[in-house]
C-alpha cells in the first residue's frame, strides 16, 4: 500500500478492517471512516483546521472528570443525543417520550422513601411532585426505580457546586403499590449549561445561546419495562422553543401550579414500553 492519495485513502482504510470479527464494529467504523473523509474533501479541511479540532477535542476531554462531562454537553449541543435518543424511541401513541441523559446524573444518588424532600436544603421555591408510573396497558407499576435530578434556583446541579458534602435535587425513589411516587424538590427554573469550557467557546463562536428551558430529570427503571430517560419541562418557559441541547418535546411539557403559599405543584403520569 504506496502511493495513497486524497482519492484512495479512505478505500486503504476500510481494507484495514477486513480483519475485524464483528461486523457492527466494522460497520460503525467504516461509516465512520467514510463520513469524516467525506466531510474532510467536502470543506477542504485545511492543515491548521484539523490542527484546532484535535485541540478542541483534546481541550474537552481535558475538561472532563468525576463530576463534568464535556463530550456529553458536546454530543447534547450538537444534536447527536437527541438524533441517537430520538432513532432509537420512536414516539409510540402510549408512552412517555425519551429526551436527552444529559451531562448531570450522577449514579448512587441517595435512596429517600415517598414524601421526601430530595432538595437538600437547595435554594428554590418548594415543589411538590406527584406522578404515576404505568405500563402500556393502563397496568400501574409498583416498585419502579425512579432516580429524579434537577437544578436549584441559580440553574446549578450539585454536582457543579464545591464543597457540598451532600446531595441536593437528586434522589432515588420508589413507586408504591399503586405506582405512585411523591417528593418535594425546588420550582426549576431555566439554566445555562456550563460555558467555561470548550464547548461554551464553540457555542459563542457559532452565535448560540446556551439556555436550557426548566425541567427535572427522570429516569424510571423496572423488570419487564424499557427504561424511560426523559425530563418534564415547566409550561410557559421562554426557551422551550431554542433549548440549547434539543431535548423539549411538546408531550413532556408540565403543569407546574402555582399555589396559594408560594409554592408549587406538578402531577405527571409516566407510561413506560415494555421491554
Ligand atoms: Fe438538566
Amino acid at each position: 500500500m504506496r502511493n495513497i492519495n486524497e482519492h484512495t485513502i479512505t478505500e486503504a482504510v476500510l481494507q484495514g478492517m477486513a480483519g475485524c470479527d464483528s461486523p457492527r464494529l466494522k460497520e460503525v467504523m467504516g461509516a465512520l471512516v467514510r463520513h469524516l473523509h467525506d466531510f474532510a474533501r467536502e470543506v477542504k479541511l485545511t492543515e491548521s483546521e484539523w490542527e484546532a479540532g484535535i485541540r478542541f477535542l483534546t481541550a474537552t476531554g481535558q475538561k472532563c472528570d468525576d463530576k463534568r462531562q464535556e463530550f456529553i454537553l458536546l454530543s447534547d449541543t450538537l444534536g447527536l443525543s437527541t438524533l441517537t435518543v430520538a432513532q432509537n424511541h420512536p414516539v409510540s401513541a402510549q408512552a412517555t417520550e425519551a429526551t436527552v441523559f444529559g451531562p448531570f446524573y450522577v449514579e448512587g444518588a441517595p435512596q429517600v422513601p415517598q414524601g421526601a424532600d430530595i432538595s437538600g436544603g437547595a435554594a428554590g421555591e418548594p415543589l411538590f411532585v406527584r406522578a404515576t408510573v404505568r405500563g402500556p396497558a393502563g397496568e400501574v407499576v409498583p416498585g419502579a426505580t425512579v432516580n429524579v435530578w434537577q437544578a436549584d434556583a441559580d440553574g446549578l446541579y450539585d454536582v457543579q457546586r464545591t464543597g457540598l458534602d451532600a446531595a441536593q435535587g437528586r434522589a432515588v425513589l420508589r413507586t408504591d403499590a399503586q405506582g405512585q411516587l411523591a417528593f418535594r424538590g425546588v420550582l426549576p427554573v431555566p439554566y445555562p449549561i456550563p460555558t467555561d469550557g470548550p464547548v461554551g467557546d464553540m457555542l459563542r463562536a457559532l452565535g448560540r445561546h446556551p439556555w436550557r428551558p426548566a425541567h427535572v430529570h427522570f429516569m424510571i427503571e423496572a423488570p419487564g419495562y424499557q427504561t424511560l430517560i426523559t425530563h418534564v419541562f415547566r409550561g410557559g418557559d421562554p426557551y422551550l422553543d431554542s433549548d440549547a441541547v434539543y431535548g423539549v418535546r411538546s408531550s413532556l411539557i408540565g403543569d407546574f401550579r402555582s399555589r396559594a403559599d408560594g409554592s408549587h405543584a406538578l402531577d405527571f403520569d409516566f407510561v413506560l414500553e415494555c421491554s
